[in-house]
């Protein structure tokens, strides 16, 4: 213990992701199957995003089912038990209703009677902003065992009349459980910033307060995602670059320090132009999951890391720096170090 203008600063205390899962739905949407939907092509979508094809889930299953079978995994990683679970967080923009939280429904599903339960919406930068809240937790000693979930059914709410964002989306959960005991990925720091100036870029504009549902926000098909690309384009390359450097400041590293990574899998040129930051790092320590499973929202960086983890790429001592970016807007990166583990 160090004490530092009258705080005691405890060097020690870093909370820790103990387990991580991740779940997509079965059924693929590939560009062929677009190109008889809308007028787009393979080639269309591949050069300008990367991707080749996304996951789709069945009308009868939910972001909660998602949730739940990525929460599922993750604690049967961690190796606790379910009961040692103390607040469940669950990041999303397609929540099963407005109310109650989706949090909810995956605590009646895990059945964790009595476990506090909240909804977290920070669209795409929902993982990082539920991670940052779960860590907060667990070094005050607030909670033990925080269940993150950060899932999204993003064809519910995706026009696919639109090619402009049709070709982008696709469902799917991630999850971890966040500790001050055990091995896994300790986090050095989560930095996040938000600018709500540019709300109106990437809305859903009806179904709110605002705008309540209506035959006429239906007609006028409201209820689905509305983007300006080109200038939400711009902003998630510079937010990205920008709070990244800010996240390795803060624990006084550089890029050369990083050994990993994950930007938000929103278009393979995003990605690129992050990449170019971290010229030491060849292209396969860029982990991209993009062409498989295009924009999953909240799940995004998540699921890659589960891929990069169980492929069993990461060694022990390896820095990771996630990033993301989202409507909003809002923005974060993450810095963890991988300490071993299953
Ligand atoms: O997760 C949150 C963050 N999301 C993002 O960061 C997404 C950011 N934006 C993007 O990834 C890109 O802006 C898009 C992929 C959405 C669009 O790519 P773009 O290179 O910026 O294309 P554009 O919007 O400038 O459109 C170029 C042309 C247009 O045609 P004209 O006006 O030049 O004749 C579009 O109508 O491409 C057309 N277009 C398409 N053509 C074939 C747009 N979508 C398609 C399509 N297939 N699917």
């Amino acid at each position: 213990m160090k004490k530092i203008g009258g705080l005691v600063k405890n060097k020690t205390l870093k909370a820790r992701i103990i387990g991580i899962g991740s779940y997509v739905p079965k059924k693929i949407l590939s560009n062929a199957d677009l190109e008889k939907m809308v007028d787009t092509s393979d080639e269309w979508i591949v050069t300008r995003t990367g991707i080749r094809e996304r996951r789709i889930a069945a009308e009868s299953e939910y972001t909660s089912h998602m949730g739940f079978e990525a929460a599922k995994k993750a604690i049967q990683e961690s190796k606790i038990s379910p009961d040692a679970i103390d607040f469940i967080l669950v990041a999303t923009i397609t929540p099963d209703y407005m109310f109650p939280s989706t949090a909810c429904l995956i605590q009646e599903k895990l059945g964790l009677k009595n476990v506090p339960c909240l909804d977290v919406s920070a669209a795409c930068s929902g993982f990082l902003y539920a991670l940052k809240i779960a860590a907060s937790f667990v070094e005050k000693g607030a909670y033990k065992n925080v269940l993150v979930v950060a899932a999204d059914k993003m064809s519910a709410i995706t026009n696919y009349n639109d090619r402009s964002t049709c070709v982008l989306f696709g469902d799917g959960a991630f999850s971890c459980i966040v500790s001050m005991k055990g091995k896994g990925f300790e986090l050095r720091e989560v930095a996040l910033g938000a600018d709500g100036e540019q709300a109106d870029l990437l809305k859903l504009p009806a179904g709110g307060s605002r705008k309540p549902a209506s035959l006429e926000t239906v007609s006028e098909k409201e209820h689905y995602i509305c983007m300006g690309g080109n200038e939400t384009f711009k902003h998630a390359v510079r937010r990205m670059e920008m709070i990244s450097k800010e996240c390795l400041d803060k624990v006084g590293f550089t890029e050369k320090d990083i050994s990993w990574l994950i930007p938000h899998q929103a278009n393979e040129r995003i990605i690129t132009a992050i990449a170019k930051r971290f010229e030491h790092l060849d292209d396969d320590r860029v982990y991209k999951v993009i062409q498989k499973y295009g924009n999953t929202s909240a799940s995004s960086i998540g699921i890659a890391l589960d891929e990069l983890k169980k492929k069993g790429c990461i060694k022990k001592g390896e820095h990771l720096l996630l990033t993301v970016f989202g409507a909003g807007f809002t923005w974060g990166a993450a810095l963890l170090t991988f300490t071993g583990g299953k």
